[in-house]
């Protein structure tokens, strides 16, 4: 282990509605060893479901709060740290989807660049009190691999998509930040996460549900790009380890040692709803693959090299691929009220009525 625990009492948590935001603070208030308050600071954009957090808003009324705002929102940030006291941070909230920040990367740059330079502004201000400033970024950082090797924290940076080189600006902000002003900060650059509450526009969940609805699978290009898998849970375990004992200024990666190819990736999620839900027009929906046009510029191979973390920090997943992917998908098939507010975009009413 590389340091006592740090004592944090009021953790700012942004992007919390958001997939690992929304499973980082369930796993804090159910399971972690944390028995502080969370303020979970959320613009709620298309990504945002507070919905996902209702049960243990209930459950835990004094150790949860959830605030609407815009990280590009200075101000609102500062109210938010006064009245909290907010002694630490854990810093998802960004605009995540590599697709989206193709066609529209306005708002990658603003959330995930001005966004993160306003949190890391009012660390610097609020300095004595803060404890930590973690923040969560990704292996997309490092660009792309051939056949061989994997990234670790000394690959050079060569980020490839808008989304991608947003989160490498803001890694070198916040490593700037703790170089220049002494900040308290850690990093962690994870692979793909799957999961509970993942939005239906990244792949996996996205398979589950067209193939569900008997609609095509489109697999970009030839289906043989490579993606590291890692079950959400166990991102959010390595977030909370980094964030208890790592070293301050060091950056980790975190990985599922689950290197993948999307076709295998879509043809097991095809297996498994075959097994649990069998097609009633028998055919194996592994027909429904379709070979689309590629991504511009998409990244052939993520592989994570994450021995920093298992050897000095003490962690390593838990679930395997398999194992992860069923339960993903069984949850998809038993969330079926959340899926459809999702897709209908239902819970927006549900927000207006509760935040405006
Ligand atoms: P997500 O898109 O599911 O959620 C993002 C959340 O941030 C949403 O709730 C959204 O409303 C909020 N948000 C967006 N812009 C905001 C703003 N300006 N102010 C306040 N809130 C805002 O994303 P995710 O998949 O949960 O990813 C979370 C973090 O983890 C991101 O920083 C992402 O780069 C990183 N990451 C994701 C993965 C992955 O596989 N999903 C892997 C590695 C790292
Ligand atoms: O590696 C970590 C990154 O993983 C995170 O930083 C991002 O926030 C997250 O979105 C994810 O990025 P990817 O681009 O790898 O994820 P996505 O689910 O969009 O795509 C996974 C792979 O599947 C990728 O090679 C593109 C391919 N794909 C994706 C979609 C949505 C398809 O073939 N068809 C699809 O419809």
């Amino acid at each position: 282990m590389e340091k006592a625990l740090r004592p944090m009492h009021r953790l700012l948590v942004t992007g919390g509605c958001g997939f690992i935001g929304t499973n980082f603070i369930r796993y804090l208030l159910q399971d972690a060893d944390f028995d502080g308050q969370i303020v979970n600071v959320d613009k709620l954009t298309y990504a945002g479901n507070p919905e996902n957090l209702t049960d243990v808003a209930a459950q835990y009324p004094q150790r949860y709060v959830f605030e609407q705002a815009d990280i590009c929102d200075s101000e609102a940030l500062k109210r938010i740290f006064d009245r909290y006291s907010i002694d630490s941070i854990c810093h998802f909230a960004a605009e995540s989807h590599v697709d989206r920040s193709i066609v529209a990367p306005d708002a990658f740059i603003q959330t995930n660049i001005v966004g993160t330079f306003n949190l890391l502004e009012l660390a610097r201000a609020y300095r004595t009190r803060l404890v930590l400033f973690h923040h969560v970024s990704t292996d997309e950082v490092f660009g792309s691999l051939g056949d061989h090797g994997a990234f670790s924290e000394d690959t050079a940076y060569r980020p490839n998509s808008p989304y991608s080189a947003s989160k490498a600006a803001s890694d070198h902000l916040v490593r700037a930040y703790h170089k220049t002003y002494g900040l308290p900060v850690t990093l962690s650059n994870c692979s793909n996460n799957y999961g509970p509450y993942q939005f239906p526009e990244k792949l996996i969940p996205l398979m589950v549900l067209n193939a569900l609805a008997d609609q095509p699978l489109p697999v970009y290009g030839d289906g043989q790009n490579v993606r590291d898998w890692l079950y959400v849970r166990d991102h959010c375990t390595a977030v909370w380890r980094i964030m208890q004992r790592g070293r301050a200024g060091q950056t980790y990666n975190v990985g599922g040692g689950s290197e993948m190819r999307n076709i295998t990736v879509v043809e097991m999620v095809c297996d498994i709803l075959d097994e649990l839900v069998p097609p009633q027009n028998g055919r194996s929906r592994r027909e429904l693959i379709t070979f689309v046009t590629d991504r511009p510029g998409h990244d052939r191979r993520y592989a994570i090299d994450f021995t920093r973390i298992r050897e000095k920090l003490n962690w390593q997943p838990e679930e395997s691929f398999a194992s992860g992917l069923r339960k993903t998908i069984t949850w998809y098939l038993d969330q079926r009220w959340w899926v459809e507010r999702v897709k209908s975009g239902q819970y927006r009413e549900w927000i207006k009525q509760q935040y405006h």
